[in-house]
């Protein structure tokens, strides 16, 4: 029985998914919580890919000090020197570098033959190790990479000083015994392998990456790469939820386990959702909304007469709260910790005093205040990531039948702006109007999504969104009773994240510090 190590991505791969940008204020609570979670490997961010990125890996690597934290690099002397950088207050810091192997990298995206191949990842793992103790290689696309060749790549890592072994499927294309075949077969002829943690790497384009990732366990491999709720370029990437419930409540057939505190995974879920906007699907394993409800009759019937009937793990071990308390208005300050509690979240004296006013605030709009306002509470004005150029002074919004009229009024650094009058077809519409014209920069709206926490007329409306200024996304989030002001706060969100971009790419424009694309 062998311990498995999770290195959790959510940071870098995860980050690559559509829309789900998070900025290092962002990345370091969550940082926090995969520490509550106690994942072995932070993979923080891939620090030459912008000035962003390098803030969070190096921010992440100073205040998280319990974990592994890594960094990714491509197999470039100026990729690895500036990932060292970026580690180089980790307490446990690991280089994470890569270079595509298969025969369509090569050929395509690299053009380069495989002799080349070789000499590069040969050249990138040694110069990593003279910066890193720590340095885990990948052969990106390696299961479409002949079973010969990839052999050779990873024996020449080895020898140049890896001691993690990374398999990547990056197009989620592998299946389950392909995967055990391609991880025995480096056990059985890769000379040095067994001094090396072999890991595994798993894309979902055909629903697989987690059926991949237990596949390679099975064969082996000690460490899997995965992230919260499955985020990921494309489809996503195997889901760490997932993979560790399969080993725990599966424990019969796999006989292997994690570290992972289970009862941290939901707090994980909600907290990634809240941070991108992106919500697990209803039905998502684990985390989903459903992954415990038992609608049929049937099923309800067994449940209270057994639970084992039709759970076969409690909601309790992946940390759901057991039911919904409903605060209001004439809830005290001690009822408010005690729920916070419940929840896992232990608040200091003026962590609570300042929920508190929010909550106050807030129960004065609306009857009940719910778990998830609490959590939206609670999250508001923790992760002030961005400072606060524009904030909404004023705004009035008259609709019905005809166009809708917003009338808004900002405060530009502080400094009141013009009163602006615009139209639209709605509120939103009228509202967002009436910005753009108080604002240097043109905006592009590329996604709204509204979402009222349940309990009637008066629930609160949380709204996510995504921006593009001057061809970058921005995504921002926004709540209140009043879903236009939620609306119009989610948009000023994403706005002063475009403002702060663009001061910081102004500074590292000065020094010369070209932004790199992923
Ligand atoms: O999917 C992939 O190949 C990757 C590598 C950088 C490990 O994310
Ligand atoms: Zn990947």
């Amino acid at each position: 029985m062998a311990r498995i190590e999770i290195f959790d991505t959510t940071l870098r791969d995860g980050e690559q998914s559509p829309g789900a940008t998070m900025t290092p204020s962002e990345k370091l609570r969550l940082a926090q919580q995969l520490d509550a979670l106690n994942v072995d490997i932070i993979e923080a961010g891939f620090p030459i890919s912008s000035e962003d990125d390098f803030l969070a890996v190096s921010t992440i690597a100073r205040e998280v000090r319990r974990p592994v934290i890594a960094g990714l690099a491509r197999a470039t002397t100026l990729d690895i020197d500036r990932a060292a950088a970026a580690l180089q207050h980790a307490d446990r810091p690991r280089l994470h570098t890569f270079l595509a192997s298969s025969p369509i990298h090569l050929k395509h995206k690299l053009r380069i033959g495989e002799a080349e191949c070789l000499d590069r990842v040969a050249t990138a793992v040694a110069h990593a190790r003279t910066l890193v103790e720590e340095v885990e290689f990948s052969p990106e696309d390696a299961l479409r990479t002949s079973l010969p060749f990839l052999c050779r790549v990873v024996e020449v890592a080895i020898q140049a000083g890896a001691r993690i072994i990374n398999i990547p499927d990056t197009v989620g294309y592998a299946h389950p015994a392909q995967v055990r075949e391609a991880i025995a077969t480096l056990f059985r002829t890769v000379p040095g392998i067994d001094d090396v943690v072999v890991s595994v790497h798993c894309h979902n384009d055909l629903g697989l990456a987690v059926a991949n990732s237990l596949a390679a366990i099975e064969a082996g491999a000690r460490q899997v790469e995965c992230t919260i709720n499955g985020i990921g370029e494309r489809a996503g990437n195997a889901a760490l939820e997932e993979v560790v419930m399969a080993l725990a409540v599966r424990h019969d057939a796999f006989q292997h386990h994690t570290g992972i505190n289970t009862r941290e995974l939901h707090r994980a879920s909600q907290l990634l959702a809240y941070i991108t906007g992106i919500q697990p699907q209803p039905n998502k394993a684990i985390v989903g909304r459903n992954a415990f409800a038992h609608e049929a009759g049937i099923h309800q019937d067994g449940v209270i007469k057994e639970r084992s009937t039709y759970e076969i793990m409690t909601p309790e071990l992946v940390g759901v709260p057991e039911s919904q308390l409903v605060l209001g208005k004439h809830s005290g300050r001690n009822a408010l910790g005690r729920r916070y509690r419940e929840l896992g979240y232990e608040l200091a004296e003026d962590a609570l005093d300042r929920a508190y006013k929010l909550f106050k605030l807030l129960a004065d709009q609306k009857k009940y205040v719910l778990d998830e306002d609490l959590i939206s509470i609670l999250h508001h004005g923790t992760m002030e990531d961005v400072p606060e150029r524009f904030r909404l002074a004023a705004l009035d919004v008259v609709c019905g039948k005809r166009q809708a009229e917003a009338r808004t009024r900002l405060e530009d650094n502080g400094v009141p702006t013009e009163l602006s009058v615009s139209f639209g077809d709605g509120p939103l519409a009228a509202a967002f109007a009436a910005v753009d014209a108080l604002i240097p920069f043109q905006v592009e709206l590329e996604d709204l999504k509204i979402q009222a926490n349940p309990g009637g007329p008066d629930a609160v409306g949380e709204v996510n969104l995504r921006v593009k200024v001057q061809g970058k996304a921005f995504t921002g989030r926004g709540a209140s009773p009043d879903v236009v002001v939620g609306a119009v706060r989610a948009y000023l969100h994403a706005l002063n994240k475009a403002a702060h971009a663009q001061t910081l790419e102004a500074a590292a424009i000065e020094q010369d510090n070209y932004l790199w694309g992923v």
